[in-house]
């Protein structure tokens, strides 16, 4: 494609799109096919997906497009009909899910999942309140968006939200010391676990929620902690948030529309990383490769005390190729030992990329597990200042013209966020790591602004 080509078409997407959209890049890429970890260019250029974790099983697993062409030939309808597969689907689903989780409602995306999970949780336990962190994202619409506390300014915050620190050992206010670190002078002395002093912000903030005259129906949790800088929580403090939420009579809402489908390693969902059974459970993303195709899924009794206040139908939501994608999903997972890959190939990612801090002083901590992983970038490494947004910016599009694609998040959109397709093997880490390290060598620091820039595109 000709470079007036390019600008053509990036000036009719400005005059034909809403300007809340975003591109990533100054110089946007410009996909047009992609085939397991790889991406193609229009001008036929190859990049290594590291950052999308929606085609899960690979850009366009062929037997993906095989079920979605399949059933698109065969029928289309809605959940008001009979059909195999959306009961199929529901079924393995509550199967792969500890505990009672066994009902499922069937949604496009993962924003409806989470606005639904919410009214599910507001209706069972009567209470309006909800508990986030700072710089959560759980998506948009009126609601959900208030739950985005990463999206607008504090001030704005409605009474019956709360909000707490997430468990940030490296950055937040309870810090532990790092292999990164020239000391160990951090507060670890403090007689408490750091877990459980995380998870005491939250009895403070289900107090001030009650001061503010609402109770909580649900803490709502990502637990790959993501828009967070992608973090794995201390000892105890999920069990322990649980059991906080729970004695306050609110429900607990696993968001796995990041964490789950085997991203974090050794588990299918991030919440049984921790031994957690949700009550409610939030499903995206990952689930039909590409495809919109979303869930929440909870325990019978709790659906059924919704049922008995609310009817609930969504007309694109569980139709039969929807389903028969999702199924196709879970049946690549199996047969391709997906979530051992994830948790050998993240544990060898893992190793390599906490090699390569010990080489780049601008690495301040290597966060993650399994396919995810967020290496939080410093300006300095004694005082842990977050290098600048600029910064950032400027490494990710270097990377981009080394034919890497990645991305930028946490709350000063300063860690490097690595999460591509489960297919990931060991010789695309070993590629991604080569560049990394030749990247990171020529890197020079500029400087600026630590603060994330509204509506930035990361
Ligand atoms: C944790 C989490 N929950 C919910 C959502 C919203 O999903 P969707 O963009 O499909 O509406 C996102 C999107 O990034 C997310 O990261």
């Amino acid at each position: 494609m000709t470079a007036d080509a390019q600008s053509d078409l990036i000036e009719r997407r400005k005059a034909a799109l809403a300007p809340a959209y975003q591109l990533f890049y100054d110089d946007p890429v410009h996909l047009v096919s992609g085939s397991g970890v790889w991406v193609h260019d229009a001008d036929g250029r190859r990049y290594l997906d590291c950052y999308n974790n929606v085609p899960s099983v690979g850009h366009c697993h062929p037997r993906v497009v095989a079920a979605l062409a399949g059933q698109a030939a065969l029928l289309n309808t809605h959940t008001r009909y009979l059909h195999g597969n959306v009961v199929e689907l529901a079924e393995r689903l509550g199967a792969s899910l500890a505990g009672d989780l066994s009902v499922c409602f069937f949604v496009c995306s993962g924003t409806e999942a989470v606005d639904l999970a919410v009214e599910i949780a507001r209706v069972a336990t009567g209470a309006q309140g909800v508990v986030v962190t700072e710089s959560s994202y759980h998506g948009n619409t009126s609601l959900v968006s208030k739950l985005s506390t990463d999206g607008y300014p504090a001030t704005d915050r409605p009474d019956w939200l709360g909000v707490i620190e997430p468990p940030n050992t490296y950055r937040g206010p309870f810090r532990v010391a790092t292999s990164t670190d020239a000391t160990t002078s951090t507060d670890t002395a403090d007689a408490v676990p750091v877990g459980e002093r995380y998870a005491g912000l939250l009895a403070v903030e289900i107090e001030a929620l009650a001061r503010r005259g609402n109770d909580p129906a649900a803490l709502l949790v990502d637990t790959s902690w993501d828009s967070n800088g992608v973090l794995t929580a201390p000892d105890g403090y999920v069990e322990r948030i649980a059991e906080i939420t729970r004695a306050a009579g609110g429900l607990v809402i696993a968001d796995e529309v990041q964490a789950g489908y085997c991203r974090l390693g050794d588990h299918f969902w991030g919440h049984d990383r921790y031994g957690l059974i949700p009550d409610i459970v939030t499903i995206g993303k990952p689930m039909g490769a590409g495809h919109p195709v979303a869930a929440v899924v909870t325990t019978p009794e709790i659906a059924a005390t919704f049922a008995e206040r609310r009817s609930y139908f969504n007309t694109f939501g569980g139709n039969p190729v929807s389903a028969a994608v999702a199924l196709a999903v879970l049946d690549v997972i199996d047969d391709e030992n997906l979530l051992d890959n994830s948790t050998d190939t993240g544990t060898y990612l893992g190793g390599l990329l906490r090699e390569l801090a010990t080489r780049h002083e601008v690495i301040g901590n290597v966060q993650g597990s399994g396919l995810f992983w967020g290496l939080d970038l410093v300006a300095d490494r004694a005082t842990r200042t977050p290098m600048s947004y600029d910064d950032g910016r400027r490494l990710a599009t270097a990377l981009r013209h080394d034919g890497i694609l990645i991305g930028l998040t946490g709350r000063y959109s300063n860690v490097l966020k690595i999460r591509p397709p489960l297919v990931f093997g060991r010789e695309h880490v070993d590629e991604l790591i080569a560049t990394l390290d030749s990247r990171l060598a020529a890197f020079e620091l500029h400087g600026g602004d630590s603060r994330r820039r509204p509506g930035a595109e990361w």
